[in-house]
């Protein structure tokens, strides 16, 4: 059984200072909730001393994106090694916001997961549909297209370890979230596609995630979709009290999803 997975990505929001203080609430405020994975996802600079105050606590940390290259003369870059080094167990990869407006493309996506299991990182690979895509009804291709690309190559080991965020561009920082008929469509098929190319053991094992306009409020109705297995937050996360209601949430539904 997959244990529940939540994310907060703080995108470009919070200093050091901000991010270590929410850390150390959150640790505080989490030490009793066990069977849930709790992830933070902050700015590089803060990563390091997020990693510090979460220590020990079952909270792990994740980069947001990472560069494919070791090292060199790539201004501006972080490597994997970096963030694993910097205390980071897991990495955004392919979001959708790196998509469209850093120039990400499947193939970069590709490298990327690439260098983060070689680094021992966990990517949380991000995929999703644009409004106008499943207006034309293609929601279902263009994940194909995505997951086809972006897990080339990946062994089935591999796979059973890594988190698949859906996340539906239109759902996201919009206030507007999927319906939970519209998420389960989504996860059941890419549980399928992981089942059909990478086998039952690795389909079985992969987290699938759900990511846009999470709010304490609807995480019950989409947390109980029987191939939601988390949630990737984004606005909600930036706040302690918001965010542990969302974690709990997910705890709760999974153990009744379980019953
Ligand atoms: P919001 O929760 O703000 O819609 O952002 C979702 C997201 O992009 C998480 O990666």
């Amino acid at each position: 059984m997959r244990v529940p997975f939540v994310a907060a990505n703080w995108k470009m929001y919070k200093t050091v200072h901000e991010a270590v203080a929410f850390a150390k609430q959150l640790k505080n405020a989490a030490k009793d909730i066990v069977d849930v994975e709790i992830v933070l996802a902050p700015p590089f600079l803060a990563v390091h001393a997020v990693a510090d105050a979460v220590r020990a606590s079952g909270i792990a940390v994740a980069g947001q994106d990472l560069y494919w290259e070791r090292e060199g003369a790539f201004t501006g870059a972080v490597s994997a090694p970096m963030l694993r080094e910097a205390g980071a167990e897991l990495v955004i990869i392919g979001h959708s916001e790196r998509r469209r407006l850093f120039g990400e493309t499947d193939e970069t996506v590709s490298r990327k997961v690439h260098a983060a299991f070689a680094a021992d990182l966990t990517p949380i690979v991000c995929v999703g549909e644009t409004l106008e895509a499943r207006d034309r009804g293609e929601t279902l291709s263009v994940l194909d297209q995505q997951l086809t690309r972006d897990l080339d190559g990946l062994s089935s080991e591999q796979v059973g370890l890594l988190v698949v965020a859906y996340e539906p561009v239109w759902a996201i920082g919009t206030g507007r979230n999927a319906t939970p008929e519209q998420a389960a469509e989504a996860h059941q098929h890419i549980r399928q596609r992981l089942r059909a190319w990478f086998g039952a053991d690795a389909a079985d094992q992969c987290h699938v995630i759900y990511g846009g306009s999470v709010k304490p409020d609807n995480t019950a109705d989409l947390m109980s979709q029987p191939d939601v297995d988390g949630a990737l937050v984004g606005g909600a996360s930036l706040d302690v009290t918001g965010f542990l209601t969302i974690v709990k949430t997910t705890h709760r539904v999974a153990a009744s999803k379980r019953t």
